[in-house]
């Protein structure tokens, strides 16, 4: 147990942004070979949000932490520490958190940004527990996952374009006095050997981007990542119930990754999970990576899919490759 002490960590408010514009299917099968139908069977994604060309990921996440901290009540001067989670930082540095820090006016706080792709959310959020349990600095972290994914997708490849979306997720995370509440388990891991099978080979110090040629794009291996995604999603959840000794069935809403609806219903078909507690919201945003969780965790909690007392299991997968599995007693 990560917090023996009568101090436990909740999420004490959350917040989203998604970009005004939307990508239909049928708009984008004017831009590849691909159809509607095609999409939809096979990924369950019908829209997604596309950024402005001077909307960056920092002004995402900026709007998605303003409002993670209204419905936390809090004021800016009230964080002690911001985490960005995001594969598309704004510049190679300084970190997109530090830009957030500025743009909210927080103070002078430790900000850093963290790179686990589609886990590095419920990354963010384990690394955040263990500051917050570990010093009494900690008192209220902003922890936030946005992508500008659009501009890493190369939108000639129908094999990847149609996957993805922009948009940021933040959450604020507060210390209570109170036992076993809000954070209960988290369980992170990571194989590097298989880090080809979803990458952005080029634009990085390895193969730099000069004039037009190495432009950064993702390179998928899909069915590959398809079966792994499914595998280690089981894994990684299994592990954070069996840690904790919490039944799957006592579970009450679990989000997972919103990468594609088959990937989602064989996770639910392995873990034997009754398909109503589990949330997807991908059909409307598609993948946004690092802001999938929290943007998926803002909606089911504006549906009221997710009450105080409800155990919540969020479950994570992306490039690496990593995982990660998160339970909540909602608070
Ligand atoms: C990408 C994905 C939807 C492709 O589905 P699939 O059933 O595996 O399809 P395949 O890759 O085997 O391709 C089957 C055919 O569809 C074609 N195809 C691929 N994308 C297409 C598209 N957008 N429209 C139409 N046809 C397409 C392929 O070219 C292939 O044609 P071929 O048989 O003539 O070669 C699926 O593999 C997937 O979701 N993988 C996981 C990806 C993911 O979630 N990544 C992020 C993880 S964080």
């Amino acid at each position: 147990m990560k917090h023996p002490s009568e101090h436990s960590v909740i999420f004490k408010g959350l917040g989203a942004y998604l970009p005004k514009n939307k990508l239909t299917n049928n708009e984008l099968a004017q831009m590849v070979n691909t159809s509607d139908e095609w999409i939809r069977t096979r990924t369950g994604i019908v829209t997604r949000h596309i950024a402005q060309t001077e909307e960056k990921t920092s002004d995402m996440c900026t709007e998605a932490a303003r409002l993670a901290l209204k419905n936390a009540g809090l004021q800016p001067s009230d964080i002690d520490l911001i985490i960005v989670a995001t594969v598309t930082s704004d510049k190679i540095f300084p970190s997109t958190a530090t830009i957030v820090q500025k743009n909210l006016g927080l103070g002078p706080v430790p900000a850093f940004d963290l790179e686990a792709a589609c886990s590095g959310f419920l990354y963010a959020i384990d690394v955040a527990l263990s500051m917050m349990v570990r010093s009494a600095t900690y008192k209220n972290v902003l922890v936030i996952g946005g992508e500008k994914l659009s501009t890493i997708v190369d939108w000639t490849d129908r094999s990847t374009c149609v996957l993805f979306g922009d948009a940021a997720g933040a959450a604020v995370l507060s210390k209570v006095n109170e036992a076993r509440v809000g954070i209960i388990e988290s369980v992170l891991g990571a194989d590097g050997s298989n880090a080809e099978l979803l990458h952005v080979p080029t634009g990085g110090i390895a193969m730099p981007t000069s004039n037009d040629v190495n432009k950064p794009f993702i390179k998928m291996n899909g069915k590959e990542v398809f079966k792994h995604a499914v595998r280690v999603m089981e894994k990684v959840a299994r592990d954070v119930l069996s840690q904790t000794g919490i039944d799957i069935k006592d579970i009450d809403c679990v989000i997972p990754h919103q990468a594609n609806q088959r990937i989602i219903e064989s996770l639910v078909e392995h873990l034997k999970l009754s398909p109503e507690k589990v949330f997807i919201n991908l059909s409307k945003v598609g993948n946004t990576s690092a802001a999938s969780i929290p943007l998926a965790l803002f909606d089911a909690i504006q549906e009221g899919r997710i009450k105080r007392g409800n155990w919540v299991l969020l479950v994570a997968f992306g490039a690496g490759l990593t995982w990660a599995s998160t339970l909540i007693k909602w608070h």
